[in-house]
C-alpha cells in the first residue's frame, strides 16, 4: 500500500462519567414471604389464588426469596459494579391495611436493604408503587376510590420519613398505562376488572396520586422524584388510512395517557373522543393539578407496536399484529431503532426533561438449572448491545438521557407468566435459589467499565 491511510471512523461518544448504571427489580416479583413480619396481602396475592390467572397456577410466595436473601443480591450488584439499584417498596409491608398504623418490621426490611446498598456505594432508587396495592384498599374500591390519591400520598409520606434521610431518588408509579389497561380495561391483572368507565377514572386517580405525592415530597423530603412510563412507538401495519389512524389512536392511548396530563395539565388530545360516553368529566382544575413539575422521567422500553384497525377494541379500535421482526420469549418484537425513537419522541413533544431508562431487557428461554458460570445467553447479550447503542444514539441526538437500568437483575416472577419467563442477567434456579451470572451480566459490566466503548466490539457470543 502507498502511504495513504484509511480515515479512522469517528469513535462514538462514550457515556459520561456521571451516567447512572443500574439494574431494576420490583418487590412482588422477587421478595417472596408476602405475609412475613406483619405484612398485609396485596391484590396480586389474592389474584394468584384464583385458578387460571397465573401460568401453571404459580404464586409469588417464594419468588426469588429476596426477602431473606437480600445480602446475597446486594453482593451481586457489587460484583457487577453497578452504581444504582431500582427496587420497589411493598406498600403492604409498610402499611398492612394500606392506611393507618405503620408496620415497623416491614419498614425494617427496607431499612436494612438501603443500608446494605449504601455500604457498597450503590444508590437506592425506590419505586413507591409497582402494582401491589394492599388488598384492604381494594376492598374499599382501590384506585377508583376518590380518596385513593390521599391514601397513596400518606403512604409515601411514611416512606419518605423512614428512608428519605438516605434515599435521594424516588419514583411514584410504575407504568400507569398497564395498571389502567391490564387491571381495569382488559382485566388480565388484578383487580381483574373489565370496565371502560372505570379504566378512564383510574387513569385520572393514579395521576392525581402521583402529583399529590410529588407535592408531599417537595414539602417533606430532599432529592429527586419522577414518574415511570412504558413507551411503545406505534407503526401502522399497512399504509392504509385506517391503519395509520389506528396507530395514531394507539399512540395517544398508551404513550400520551400519562405524559400529556403530567406535562400539559390536560387529558391526552383525542382520548375523551375515544372513550365517548365512558369518559369521566373532571373539572379542568383537577387536570391542571396533575402537572406538578417532576425532576425526571423514567422510561421503560421493550418493543414497538405494529398496529392495525380493530373495531372491537376499546377505546382505541386498534390492536397490535404479529410483528415482522424476530421476537423475544414473550413475543415482543426486538426493535432497537424504536428505542431511540421513544426517547427522541419524548423530547420532541415534552421538551428537555432529564430521562432515565428505568427498564430495558428481554426474556429468552434459559434452562431451569445450570452448572456453568457464566451461563451463555447470546441473544440477551445482542439485545442489550443493540439497545444500549440505541440509547447512545438518543443521547447523540440531544436527548438528556442520564442513566440506564437493565430489567432485570434476577430472573423473577413475571406476573401472569409466573417464573416461566426469564428476564434476568443473573439466573435463578428456583429449586435451590442458587444465583448464577449469565454472560449478559458480564457484558453489561464491561459496558459500565468502559462507559460503552465495548458496544463497538463484537460481544462474546455474538452470532
Ligand atoms: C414491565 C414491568 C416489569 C416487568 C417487565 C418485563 O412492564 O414494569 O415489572 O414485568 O415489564
Amino acid at each position: 500500500m502507498s502511504g495513504t491511510r484509511a480515515p479512522e471512523a469517528p469513535s462514538p461518544e462514550l457515556f459520561p462519567e456521571d451516567f447512572v448504571w443500574g439494574a431494576a427489580t420490583s418487590a412482588h416479583q422477587i421478595e417472596g414471604s408476602p405475609l412475613a413480619d406483619g405484612a398485609g396481602p396485596s391484590i396480586w396475592h389474592h389474584f394468584e389464588r384464583i385458578p387460571g390467572r397465573i401460568h401453571d397456577g404459580e404464586t409469588a410466595d417464594i419468588a426469588c426469596d429476596h426477602y431473606r436473601r437480600f445480602p446475597e443480591d446486594v453482593a451481586l450488584l457489587e460484583r457487577l459494579e453497578l452504581g444504582a439499584y431500582r427496587f420497589s417498596l411493598a406498600w403492604g409491608r409498610i402499611l398492612p391495611e394500606g392506611r393507618g398504623r405503620p408496620n415497623a418490621p416491614g419498614i425494617g426490611f427496607y431499612d436494612r436493604l438501603v443500608d446494605a446498598l449504601l455500604a457498597k456505594g450503590i444508590e437506592p432508587w425506590i419505586t413507591l408503587y409497582h402494582w401491589d396495592l394492599p388488598a384492604a384498599l381494594q376492598d374499599r374500591g382501590g384506585w377508583i376510590h376518590p380518596d385513593s390519591a390521599s391514601w397513596f400520598a400518606d403512604y409515601a409520606a411514611v416512606a419518605f420519613r423512614a428512608l428519605g434521610d438516605r434515599v435521594r431518588s424516588w419514583i411514584t408509579l410504575n407504568e400507569p398505562w398497564v395498571i389502567v389497561e391490564a387491571g381495569h380495561g382488559q382485566g388480565t391483572h388484578p383487580p381483574g376488572h373489565r370496565d371502560p368507565r372505570e379504566s378512564a377514572t383510574v387513569a385520572f386517580r393514579l395521576l392525581r396520586a402521583h402529583a399529590d405525592t410529588v407535592r408531599v415530597f417537595r414539602a417533606e423530603a430532599r432529592g429527586q422524584i419522577g414518574l415511570v412510563v412504558n413507551l411503545e412507538p406505534k407503526d401502522p401495519a399497512s399504509r392504509s388510512t385506517e391503519d395509520l389512524d389506528a396507530a395514531r389512536r394507539a399512540d395517544i392511548a398508551m404513550n400520551r395517557l400519562a405524559l400529556d396530563p403530567v406535562f400539559f395539565g390536560r387529558p391526552a388530545d383525542g382520548l375523551a373522543d375515544m372513550y365517548g360516553e365512558y369518559w369521566p368529566r373532571f373539572p379542568d382544575a383537577d387536570w391542571t393539578a396533575i402537572a406538578e413539575p417532576i425532576d425526571f422521567l423514567g422510561v421503560n422500553y421493550y418493543s414497538r407496536g405494529v398496529t392495525t384497525h380493530a373495531d372491537d377494541k376499546f377505546p382505541t379500535r386498534a390492536c397490535s399484529v404479529e410483528p415482522p421482526g424476530s421476537v423475544t420469549d414473550l413475543g415482543w418484537e426486538i426493535h432497537a431503532p424504536s428505542f431511540t425513537r421513544a426517547l427522541t419522541d419524548v423530547r420532541d413533544r415534552y421538551g428537555d426533561v432529564p430521562i432515565y431508562v428505568t427498564e430495558n431487557g428481554a426474556a429468552f428461554p434459559d434452562p431451569p438449572a445450570v452448572d456453568v458460570e457464566p451461563l451463555p445467553d447470546p441473544r440477551r447479550v445482542v439485545y442489550l448491545r443493540d439497545h444500549l447503542r440505541a440509547a447512545r444514539e438518543a443521547r447523540r441526538r440531544g436527548v438528556d438521557l442520564r442513566g440506564y437500568f437493565v430489567w432485570s437483575l434476577l430472573d423473577n416472577f413475571e406476573w401472569t407468566h409466573g417464573t416461566s419467563k426469564r428476564f434476568g442477567i443473573v439466573h435463578v434456579d428456583y429449586a435451590t435459589q442458587r444465583r448464577t451470572l449469565k454472560e449478559s451480566a458480564l457484558f453489561y459490566r464491561d459496558v459500565v467499565r468502559t462507559r460503552g466503548a465495548v458496544l463497538d466490539a463484537a460481544p462474546r457470543g455474538d452470532p
